[in-house]
């Protein structure tokens, strides 16, 4: 009985200090005195062979504890750490439903198939992660891991030299561009991100750009004093203002209504862009020009990458190099589709050009040409006169 009446069986007499025993953590000790402490506080007074009981149950529960939470985590991670996940996060701004769309969801289902459920591939297509400027930042701070943006795109990445290929009518078809990326100047351009942390991996399709506005843009004179959304290309800029436009640089995902409130009076883009976008019902005219190309560089963080086990790499790689031929497969077509899929839906006019207007265009934007060795350098330029078997100017 303690002085306020309460009765504690065990505890009669007291000492003021006892020795930790044998087998016992200091921290069981510790546990121990620390609780006769307080009774002492309290009142009650405390043998030392109760200090020993106590300490050993402490100590076998503490052990008990110990085995199940181990049994425990066993069970849960368990088949973890035995098939170690990597995931590959794929960051891009189109529909699913366009040559690049497609690409990515095709290299997620090989991925996840070659390396037997080891990469998960999470595709985040629409700029639902990040949108264009925000992507590059994520990809190099390894936010995310894999993206596919437009080359145009690849200045704020310190490698300019991409945007020659943006150069007005510099491919003659998908074939020509195709050929020419396999060729010394896909990878010289890729060996320009290699101190920036990054790695190229592809080169992927979307095919030419048309042009529109809610007028008919025809003749170069058509041009004049509009505001033509670009993508971030200088070549690009360049061009448009040759043509006596006002280029503005625009995130993909503001295009569609920045084209609606009249923010910019046009744009230039590849037929499944304007289709899965829907440009088309917000511009009443787009010109069949093809006057430039749209391409993509499927690009890594080069830590992340070299950081996978060798056999899961190659596995990557596997799926990388078979989707790649798939998109570049099918990017012509899903293009002339969505081109058909405009023209059906009625809700713009298609205009061609003839030839004698095509030439009028080439001309207006000649002035690009040499304009652009001072953006890009003569190394990239030479590098592509020559697989083009052009003159640049
Ligand atoms: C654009 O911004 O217009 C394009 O680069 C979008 C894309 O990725 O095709």
């Amino acid at each position: 009985m303690n002085s306020k009446g309460n009765v504690i069986p065990s505890f009669s007499a007291g000492h003021s200090a006892a020795p930790v025993v044998p087998g016992t953590t200091v921290l069981d000790a510790v546990a121990a005195y620390g609780c006769i402490g307080l009774l002492r506080i309290f009142g009650y007074k405390v043998q030392q062979s109760t200090v020993v009981v106590y300490a050993r149950r402490k100590q076998k529960m503490r052990k008990s504890i110990l085995l199940a939470l181990l049994a425990g985590a066993a069970i849960v991670l368990g088949p973890a750490i035995a098939e170690a996940q990597t995931v590959i996060k794929f960051s891009h701004v189109v529909a699913n439903d366009t040559p690049k769309g497609k690409g990515a969801l095709k290299f997620k289902e090989l991925a996840e198939k070659y390396s037997n459920g080891k990469v998960t591939v999470e595709v985040y297509p629409n700029s639902t992660l990040y949108k264009d400027k925000e992507e590059i930042e994520a990809l190099q701070l390894g936010s995310v891991q894999m993206l596919a943006p437009s080359t145009a795109k690849f200045a704020p990445l310190g490698a300019k030299e991409f945007e020659a290929l943006d150069l007005p009518w510099l491919f003659r078809d998908d074939p020509t561009y195709a050929n020419a990326m396999k060729g010394p100047v896909g990878k010289w351009l890729f060996q320009k991100l290699e101190s920036k942390g990054i790695l190229g991996l592809a080169y992927w399709d979307n095919g030419f750009h048309m042009t529109s506005a809610s007028k008919p843009l025809i003749n170069p004179a058509d041009f004049q004093g509009l505001k033509i959304r670009i993508s971030g290309s200088k070549i690009a800029d360049r061009y448009f203002r040759d043509m006596g436009s006002i280029p503005q640089i625009m995130a993909f995902s503001e295009v569609y209504q920045a084209l609606q409130t009249g923010v910019v009076d046009g744009c230039e883009n590849t037929p499944s862009n304007y289709y899965t976008q829907k440009f088309y019902e917000v511009q009443k005219d787009i010109t069949v020009s093809y006057h430039a190309h749209l391409q993509y560089a499927v690009i890594v963080n080069a830590k992340f990458w070299n950081g996978l086990p060798a056999d899961v790499r190659s596995q990557v790689e596997k799926a990388m190099n078979e989707a790649s031929d798939y998109t570049n497969s099918i990017a012509q077509k899903e293009n002339e589709d969505s081109l058909a899929d405009i023209k059906k839906s009625g809700r713009t006019t298609l205009h061609y050009l003839t030839d004698a207007q095509k030439v009028a265009w080439q001309n207006a934007m000649q002035p690009t040409y040499k304009w652009a060795k001072g953006r890009v350098g003569g190394e990239v330029l030479d590098l592509l006169a020559k697989e083009l078997n052009v003159k640049m100017n």
